[in-house]
């Protein structure tokens, strides 16, 4: 059988959630690909951290040349933080042909035009599911739903950092910073929390997601973008005796004078769809000219719920063309369930 070989920038939350994944699914990954797929390297920053994760055949190293010149190396997985170095890495992969996968939304907010148009250029993809909405397929439903669908808004809870904390101080009573504690432990927060807290994590989806909708970026004068670090418990507790809730939410739509987008927090009562979307779950409402409004809901921060979305790009990138479709792998599969089992 042949493979299909995968190089892992970052080994954190992120990183580890698609390693481990690779080797729970290989089963289902070789049904659908045809083909194994074999992590070859992983790039970290600080080597000795890492050091108990070594194993044969996998190059562990913090030298991203080495990465480079593997040969036949097929996806290029970037699950690293912020713009640098992951921009420059991924242009020189795209450079030398080889596919990418980014979960990286900071970077990707910044550079994804630029990426996107060099991959065309080299004949090869970028897959940026996992920057939007963790777990929750909404690149590929927009994707879907704009090749006859003019999208007119889109409101979503896109960071899921914020609506555990929201969430969890009204259920558990528990302080802002205790919940942003139980946030970083769980792995939903980013490694300098103010990304999550102050609303820029859920911009750069916004702009993500703008780019991809709009074919621009928002407009900068009128920008809104609001955190949740003004919202304490007291807060949260007075609006639940009002029966209404906080939520963070990102609204994009195209205006007179370009795509609109506010990112703030919001008091919202029980009619509102996001009213019941509590922990780390992301949501996403799309008001579209011909279905209408599509909602999607899932969990939006993680270890495997990100690695299902790398994944499934990773899937997209390499599926054989005129291949079944995987739904009826699956179907083959259930029978078998007992083979299905998560890494811990
Ligand atoms: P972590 O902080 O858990 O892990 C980051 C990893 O990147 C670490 O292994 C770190 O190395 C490595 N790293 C950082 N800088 C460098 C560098 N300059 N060179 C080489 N390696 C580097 O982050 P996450 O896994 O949580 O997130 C990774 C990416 O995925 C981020 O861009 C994040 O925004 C995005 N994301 C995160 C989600 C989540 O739920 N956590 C969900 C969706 C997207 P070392 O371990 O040696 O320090
Ligand atoms: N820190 C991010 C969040 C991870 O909490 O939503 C998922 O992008």
């Amino acid at each position: 059988m042949s493979h299909l070989n995968i190089a892992i920038l970052g080994f954190g939350t992120v990183g580890k959630g698609v390693h481990y994944s690779i080797k729970s699914h290989q089963a289902r990954l070789e049904q659908v690909l045809g083909k194994s797929v074999n992590v070859v390297a992983i790039l970290v920053k600080n080597l000795e951290k890492h050091e108990q994760s070594r194993e044969d055949g996998v190059l562990l190293t913090t030298n991203f040349e080495e990465i480079l010149n593997i040969g036949e190396l097929d996806v290029i997985v970037d699950a690293i933080v912020g713009c640098e170095p992951g921009h420059t890495y991924l242009t020189q992969a795209l450079e030398k042909g080889i596919h990418v996968v980014t979960a990286n939304k900071e970077m990707f907010a910044h550079h994804g035009e630029e990426l996107l148009a060099l991959a065309k250029k080299n004949d090869v993809t970028v897959g940026f599911e996992a920057t939007v909405a963790g777990g929750v397929p909404v690149i590929q439903t927009l994707r879907q739903l704009l090749q006859v669908n003019r999208v007119r808004k889109v409101e979503g809870i896109l960071n899921g950092t914020s609506n555990f904390i929201l969430s969890s101080m009204r259920k558990d009573g528990h302080t802002f910073e205790k919940t942003l504690r139980a946030a970083q432990e769980n792995g939903y927060a980013e490694a300098d929390p103010s990304n999550d807290i102050e609303g820029y994590d859920a911009y750069y989806k916004g702009v993500v997601l703008s780019q991809l909708i709009f074919g621009e970026k928002p407009e900068e004068q009128s920008t809104i973008r609001k955190g949740i670090t003004d919202i304490t418990a007291d807060y949260v507790e007075s609006a639940d005796e009002l029966g209404l809730r906080f939520r963070h939410i990102v609204t994009l739509f195209k205006g007179q004078k370009g795509v609109q987008c506010k990112v703030e927090p919001v008091l919202i009562s029980t009619e509102h769809p996001f009213y019941q979307v509590d922990g780390v779950q992301n949501a996403v409402s799309i008001e579209t000219d011909l279905v209408g409004n599509v909602q999607l809901q899932g969990p939006g921060a993680g270890m495997y719920p990100t690695a299902s979305a790398i994944l499934e790009d990773i899937i997209q990138i390499s599926r054989p063309v005129n291949s079944e479709p995987a739904y009826v792998v699956y179907q083959e599969e259930a029978a078998n369930s007992s083979k299905w089992v998560l890494f811990n």
